[in-house]
């Protein structure tokens, strides 16, 4: 775990970031803080804003009030790409992969897709040799170099999360938003990704949001806990998983796996 200093520079800070659905506050004054280089957990009960709080982050949703500052500049109400240009990238919570596409096929498109929003089908050219290195090297960092080309379709879960891993490492963001990066894993699955988020951790910010608390356990520096759209509790992972609101309100009924 990365060693972090009070004055290390701050990745995200959000000030009484809020988000009304219909009079429902989904997101109700949260001021978080990410320090830069950190791994910072999300955690709270189903419903408790988590996404809606990364779709904010990411500029998918527009806050109804509060500031988003990302490497201490102003994104507040910008649209997702633009967020992404300032080197923010996430993953989503439900799989959104093209079964018939190779893991190699997804990751060229994402590299193409750096300079503009989404993927361009459009653009057909081949890959340069560069180009291509740099592909098998995000599929050998997934571990999915030995299976690049068969359809993604016949790719086992587990492999399927770590290929949308490598499509989000391929916009080399500085900042990373994981979402439910182990939901629906086996429990040797939840352990490689543990590895493989550690590793690609190297180097950059990660706000993951996960239920299992073995892996905020083995990943997080600090935790923060969200109730109802607020901050219930905040800390490192130890502090915070013996407070006794936190017990209440969610520890009690999560995975202590
Ligand atoms: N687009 C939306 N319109 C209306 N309500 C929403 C919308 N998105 C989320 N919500 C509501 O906001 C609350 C928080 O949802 P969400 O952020 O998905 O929680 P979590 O990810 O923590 O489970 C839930 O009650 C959910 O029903
Ligand atoms: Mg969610």
């Amino acid at each position: 775990m990365l060693a972090v200093t009070a004055d290390a520079r701050v990745a995200v800070r959000t000030r009484a970031l809020t988000k009304v659905f219909r009079g429902f506050r989904a997101v109700d004054a949260v001021d978080l803080e990410v320090r830069e280089g950190s791994v910072h957990a999300l955690v709270g009960p189903n419903g408790a804003g988590k996404t809606t709080l990364f779709n904010l982050l990411t500029g998918f949703l527009t806050p109804t009030s509060g500031t988003i500052l990302v490497f201490d500049e102003d994104v507040t109400g910008q649209p997702p790409e633009r967020v992404a240009r300032r080197g923010v990238a996430r993953s989503f919570q439900i799989t959104s992969l093209f079964e018939t596409l190779t893991s190699r096929e997804h990751v060229e498109l994402a590299l193409q897709g750096l300079t503009s929003q989404g993927f361009r089908f459009w653009r057909s050219e081949k890959l340069l040799g560069r180009d291509r290195a740099r592909v098998e090297d995000l599929l050998e960092q997934v571990g999915l170099l030995r299976l690049a080309d068969k359809p993604v379709g016949l790719l086992a879960y587990g492999q399927k999360r770590a290929l949308e891993l490598s499509l989000v490492l391929a916009l080399e963001p500085r900042l990373m938003l994981l979402d439910e990066p182990t939901a629906g894993m086996g429990i040797e699955d939840v352990d490689r990704t543990i590895e493989l988020i550690r590793r690609i951790a190297a180097g950059r910010t990660v706000v993951l949001v996960d239920h299992n608390m073995r892996v905020v356990g083995s990943l997080a520096d600090r935790v923060t806990v969200l109730q109802q759209g607020r901050i219930l509790a905040e800390g490192p992972y130890d502090e915070v998983r013996n407070d006794e609101r936190v017990i209440t309100a969610y520890l009690g009924e999560a995975d202590h796996a």
